[in-house]
């Protein structure tokens, strides 16, 4: 088999994959083998920038260019629908379809409303080729990339697709991972998002698509534009992009009557509890698309379909004190404490207050009686205080002056919201949140061992810093309560294992802050040595990419502590990976020269043209220098920079040329 029929089979398999795993949720094959496959086609396209292709899966990871997002103009106006919130308007809406069929013999098709923001894909020929925000509904932003980084969207079609075809769908964020990313910003300072609506939009977003990659994001496609197929229903079009390969809601139901819609309705305001992301109601939608065409459209909504809102439930209750939470970098978070109370379903006794800025805004005083709601989203909030049940000589609710846990002084950064404890070496949920943060799946993956563990471990004495994992033995473990000699073995085992993990996924372990994934990739591009990085001057970081003066500020001030400089070299004598893997390389085209990059290019990002010219040997430079053997200029690069290279006399090429040179 030649390069270009490999890459082409590595591409379907890892779609076909993909799709297995993220649209039917049923993997065939492990998370390891994938990965290997992966790995297996990037080295290929590397070798081959020839055979690029942007819906590649492997172009699922973003790219780093940062740009505006153009707009596009919807082929059709994207409309909203128009708002139910009782049976009674519901009731209004159905016999509106009934009359103006003249019989009672239609089905309704009843879906759930996600809650999120609203997406239209384009595919041509079975390719992805745009995705657009609503935008105002005539003009959206076209956000193909960062869509074309969500795992469940289908980059290449399969079956009996038509040639062109937009599909319509929401993007949501799972409120799992929505809490995660909520909690990872809270861990560096950054304002959590409010919501998972405002969590997707956000990420949709991102000027940087690699960071739009990290985010958890999903999308359910809900309805079907194409002029090539003669569907006589709604409900039919959808089992068909099901087949296409989209991930289409099973919870939808086709009703007959009003008592049905009532039915499905009834059910979901009650099941929604148990779906892992947020609806905020459910959509109604004539399925036959003649008598769709017949009822029309009016200036803002069809007269086809319409929703219903879930009430945002609400109750109150009566404060009994807030409590203060310290992560794993310091950040104190503050949580209210309630007396128990019934909401939409659930016992409800906490609710996170996020920061001192939130209290303030509140004006929370101590017992008072707080109104908390639920709405589209399922996690609950505070949103007002009933100011007639305050009692009489309440004080308001004072952030703390000192650490919770360990009595530091605490301290808040100018311009952030949160305050933290600097106390990192010896506050105990700091340490426990590192040694949780360290062998986390992202980062040195020690699955052998749960938080609980690791928490056990902190407790019982035998881990204080993360250093101490290597030190653990078979017996230190086997002696702990509930331990069998399976579980010790696999956790010495996964310890073992994890010093095979690479460069850059230590440098995110080590839980400094602000140095979260991507940042620690680049980290380790830019400082491919432990030691390289451990020297570094202010200026030397605050030139690699993705690193401004806090993350800088941060390093440094992580390795100017002695005992940072001792964990270091201890970790490095456990046999840790402390520098960069050199990977083999593709040819030897570029060894012993030295290039720049600038500006923005046609077919790569600059991520790529990098990889791309290291992995044929050459070297990359931050700036032009006299020891620039090579310019590679993109669109809008920086005068200065032309101007330099030329004052040099460096040969400036372009990325064709580049690929020319490679061969
Ligand atoms: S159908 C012309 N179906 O709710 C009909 N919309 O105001 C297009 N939404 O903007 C919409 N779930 O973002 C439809 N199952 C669903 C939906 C849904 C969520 C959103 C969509 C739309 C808004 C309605």
């Amino acid at each position: 088999m030649n390069d270009e029929q490999h890459i082409k089979e590595l591409r379907d398999f890892l779609n076909t994959q993909n799709h297995n795993y993220y649209v039917l949720n049923s993997p065939v094959i492990s998370d390891q083998e994938f990965d290997t496959k992966m790995h297996e086609l990037i080295e290929l396209e590397k070798a081959h920038p020839e055979f690029f292709d942007p819906n590649s899966p492997s172009q699922r990871v973003g790219s780093d260019i940062n740009l505006e997002f153009e707009q596009v103009r919807h082929e059709r106006p994207m409309l909203s629908l128009g708002n139910t919130y009782n049976k009674e308007e519901i009731a209004e809406f159905y016999q509106r379809i009934a009359k103006s069929t003249g019989n009672s013999n239609f089905e309704i098709m009843c879906e759930l409303k996600f809650d999120g923001t609203s997406i239209s894909i384009i595919y041509e020929n079975g390719k992805l080729i745009r995705a657009a925000t609503r935008g105002n509904g005539t003009i959206g932003d076209d956000v193909t990339r960062n869509v074309r980084t969500i795992k469940s969207i289908p980059l290449n079609l399969i079956g009996d697709y038509p040639s062109y075809l937009e599909m319509r769908g929401e993007i949501i964020m799972p409120r799992d991972g929505f809490e995660a990313l909520n909690q990872q910003r809270i861990d560096i300072g950054e304002m959590p998002f409010a919501n998972p609506r405002n969590a997707a939009a956000g990420s949709l977003k991102l000027q940087n698509s690699s960071q739009a990659a990290q985010r958890p994001l999903d999308c359910f496609l809900y309805y079907t534009i194409t002029d090539e197929r003669e569907y006589k229903t709604h409900s039919e079009s959808l089992d068909d992009a099901r087949n296409w390969g989209f991930k289409i809601s099973p919870h939808c139901k086709l009703c007959k009557s009003l008592d049905e819609i009532y039915e499905f309705v009834d059910e979901w305001t009650i099941k929604r509890e148990s779906l892992p992301y947020d609806i905020d109601g459910i959509v109604f939608k004539v399925n036959d698309l003649r008598l769709q065409q017949d009822l029309g459209f009016t200036a803002k909504n069809p007269r086809w379909a319409i929703s219903y809102k879930f009430k945002a439930e609400q109750a109150h209750s009566r404060l009994i004190e807030v409590t203060y939470q310290v992560g794993r970098t310091g950040t104190v978070t503050p949580v209210a404490n309630m007396e128990p109370m019934q909401l939409a379903g659930t016992v409800v006794k906490r609710a996170t207050l996020h920061n001192a800025d939130i209290i303030e805004q509140l004006g929370l005083h101590e017992g008072d009686t707080v109104v908390v709601e639920k709405g589209g989203e399922i996690i609950p909030k505070i949103v007002g205080i009933d100011l007639d049940r305050r009692l009489p000589d309440a004080s308001p609710v004072a952030f703390p002056q000192k650490c919770p846990v360990c009595g530091t002084a605490l301290i808040r950064e100018e311009g952030e919201a949160a305050y933290y404890c600097p106390n990192q070496e010896h506050c105990p949920p700091q340490i426990v949140g590192r040694l949780i943060h360290f062998i986390a799946r992202k980062a040195m993956n020690i699955d052998s061992i749960g938080e609980e563990t690791a928490e056990l471990l902190y407790k019982e004495g035998l881990v204080k810093n993360i250093g101490d994992f290597y030190r653990l033995t078979f017996d230190d473990i086997i002696g702990l309560e509930g331990f069998k000699e399976t579980s010790a073995q696999n956790i010495i085992n996964g310890i073992e294992e994890s010093k095979k993990v690479p460069y850059e996924r230590v440098l995110f372990a080590l839980g400094i802050r602000y140095v979260g994934e991507v940042v620690a990739k680049k980290i380790a591009n830019a400082f491919p040595t432990i030691e390289s990085l451990m020297d570094a001057t202010r200026m030397q970081l605050l030139l690699t990419e993705e690193v401004g003066e806090k993350i800088a500020d941060s390093i440094l001030a992580y390795f100017s502590k002695d005992e940072n400089r001792t964990l270091i070299s201890d970790l490095k004598a456990c046999g840790l990976q402390m520098e960069k893997k050199q990977t083999q390389l593709a040819s030897d085209a570029l060894v012993g020269k030295q290039f720049v990059i600038s500006g923005t290019f046609a077919n790569h990002s600059r991520d790529e043209l990098k990889a791309l010219i290291e992995s044929h040997g050459g070297k990359m430079l931050s700036g032009v220098s006299s020891k620039t053997d090579y310019l590679v200029a993109g669109e809008n690069m920086g005068p200065s920079k032309l101007e330099k290279a030329n004052k040099l006399g460096i040969t400036i090429i372009s990325e064709d040329e580049l690929l020319e040179l490679i061969g």
